[in-house]
């Protein structure tokens, strides 16, 4: 991370540990994920100790410890999820892929992960794509949304 967006964070937040979750939001957001190394700088200008900020940044699922992917695709593997077949659309997406959950692809494409429960499950099984949500989910339908959002990369690239 650039340590002048760091520092526009930390700016009036520094020695001010209950702002801790505020600060991680806000680098999670701008950055994309949250390094060992910003971690670090997080500790020493609020005055948290590192495993406190490393505890916190670990626990929400909504913060990434490592960069991801140009599209996140997060697969709900909760129990209604499972029941209707959850476990064939993380196959699929390792097939199609590449990867398991929780991997980025080599091309920094996308990203799969898993929750346990995005609070749909009546629309199980459900899939988020960059925060939107699919519902009723099956493989054959994750293939094709890949497949699209691969189009639209390629799409973009001979754009630029
Ligand atoms: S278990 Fe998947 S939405 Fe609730």
């Amino acid at each position: 991370m650039q340590n002048t967006n760091l520092d526009s964070i930390l700016e009036s937040r520094r020695s001010q540990p209950h702002q801790l979750i505020e600060v991680l939001q806000d680098i999670q957001e701008q950055h994309g994920y949250i390094s060992e190394e910003t971690m670090a700088t997080v500790s020493e200008e609020l005055g948290v100790p590192l495993m406190d900020v490393y505890s916190v940044a670990s626990f929400y699922k909504s913060f990434s410890l490592k960069p991801r992917g140009k599209n996140v695709i997060t697969i709900c593997t909760g129990t209604a999820c499972h029941v209707r077949g959850a476990k064939l659309i993380v196959n699929q997406a390792n097939a199609q892929l590449d990867v398991a959950p929780g991997e980025t692809t080599d091309d920094g494409q996308f990203t799969i992960e898993h929750v346990n429960c995005v609070g749909a499950c009546a629309l199980a099984p459900v899939v988020t794509e960059n925060g939107s949500y699919h519902h009723h989910m099956d493989s054959g339908k994750l293939r094709k949304l890949i497949k699209s959002l691969e189009s639209k990369d390629t799409e973009e690239n001979s754009n630029d």
